[in-house]
């Protein structure tokens, strides 16, 4: 997950040092955003040095990445540790002067607040209607505890414990639109062996899917996640997220398995993966050598692999979705769309993402565009932009094709 970890200037804000780096620890994508005075508690170089990325207080750093707006658009969740009175209210108010108030402002994602002050504070009138205002706007906020403050002094205002908070971080990204959900998302692509040390494959680098599944889980759904030959780095958000589980599996046939296996308790059922169509017939036992060919050539006999998706179609359930991807090359005179349509009748799935690729487009990129063809042969949805953007797109098609 990308998290943003916002700090603001309390003595607490050293405990927020062991918050990012539980959040680190768990493989998120972590990026603090300090406020001018969190910074006199706690320096920069600690916070880049923990969260392992740059981190910044000022709005005109980076402007031409748009830093101001794109650490909020990024995020998958917004934690605000600790949250003084002062940036409380600011949050009532909508103030966005500094990089935090302008992250929070361009966000939608869950936002996290842990309160850090003395007890006449957070009792004062105008800090209780602020966090009144949070609320009621869907802030969710954990603490502060009873306890010992700074001062000598006891009450409630001591900010939560940072393994606390990241509970409470988890616990607010339960609600969403897809809360109740169960998933299967196949993602990367299938590899088909040839002897012990080589094998037939795709480009595939599964961000595509992985981006799917993670959309699902931050929107709420409970997640399979059946990954085919993807890099731990693409993998890694999924990893680490509470609602994300992981198969691996590495050829045709284990994909089919785990999917055939996962699909009847699964509400939507997505096939991002990109699968082999075809298999050696005969794989060796030992690895081939020039010297064992029988002259300068080498052929390889080949035979189909089952399609999964039209087996997973065959046994869908009542109220069950089942969704296809299909990468394209569109051919002249055929549109994408023409081209999809006529797949997704073919395959007979409910929903077919379409995407157009090619050298270059497509694959290992962090950018894509589909459109989703429905049952009715409309465009559900057509989307350009980052994986994740796409991904969100999809599951508005896939919750309008269920009717909720
Ligand atoms: O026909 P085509 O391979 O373009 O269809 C792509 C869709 O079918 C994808 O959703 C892919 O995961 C799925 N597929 C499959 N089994 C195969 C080939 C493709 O499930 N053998």
């Amino acid at each position: 997950m990308f998290v943003v970890v916002g700090v603001t200037g309390g003595i607490a804000a050293y405990k927020a040092v062991q918050l990012v780096r539980l959040l680190v620890q768990e493989g998120h994508e972590v990026h603090v955003v300090p406020t001018d005075d969190a910074l006199r508690f706690v320096g920069l170089p600690t916070w880049e040095a923990i969260s392992r990325n740059p981190v910044t207080t000022s709005v005109h750093d980076d402007v031409p990445k748009v830093r101001h707006v794109a650490l909020g658009q990024a995020a998958d969740l917004v934690i605000v540790a600790p949250a003084t009175a002062n940036t409380l209210a600011k949050m009532a108010a909508g103030l966005a002067d500094d990089l935090l108030g302008t992250t929070l402002l361009a966000t939608t994602a869950p936002v996290v607040v842990a309160p850090a002050m003395h007890t006449e504070m957070w009792r004062h009138k105008a800090t209780v209607a602020n966090l009144t205002t949070l609320r009621a706007r869907g802030v969710h906020v954990i603490g502060p505890e009873d306890g010992e403050l700074t001062g000598g002094d006891r009450g409630p205002g001591r900010m939560s414990e940072p393994d606390a908070i990241l509970g409470a971080a988890y616990g607010a990204l339960a609600a969403g639109d897809l809360a109740g959900l169960r998933v299967v998302v196949s993602a990367g692509g299938t590899r088909e062996p040839i002897d012990p040390v080589r094998y037939l494959g795709n480009r595939s680098s599964g961000r595509q899917g992985v981006a799917v599944a993670l959309a699902a889980a931050g929107r709420g759904a409970d997640v399979l996640l059946v990954a085919a030959n993807i890099d731990s780095g693409v993998l890694a958000a999924a990893s680490a997220h509470p609602r994300v589980r992981i198969a691996t599996v590495t050829t045709t046939a284990q994909l089919q398995a785990a999917m055939e296996d996962a699909a009847p308790e699964r509400d939507v059922v997505v096939m991002a993966a990109a699968v082999a169509d075809y298999r050696v017939a005969d794989v060796a036992d030992r690895k081939l050598t020039k010297e064992d060919a029988a002259g300068p050539g080498r052929t390889l006999e080949l035979v189909e692999n089952p399609d999964i998706l039209a087996g997973l179609v065959a046994a869908r359930r009542d109220g069950q979705t089942v969704v296809g991807f299909a990468a394209e090359t569109p051919d002249e005179g055929e549109t994408l769309v023409d081209r999809g349509r006529r797949k997704r009748a073919r395959k007979g799935v409910d929903l077919l993402a379409v995407n157009e690729v090619g050298w270059g487009i497509g694959f290992e990129r962090d950018d894509n565009a589909l459109v989703v063809i429905d049952a009715a042969d409309r465009i559900a949805a057509e989307a350009h932009g980052t994986k994740r953007e796409v991904a969100e797109a999809l599951w508005d098609a896939i919750l309008a094709a269920r009717g909720s």
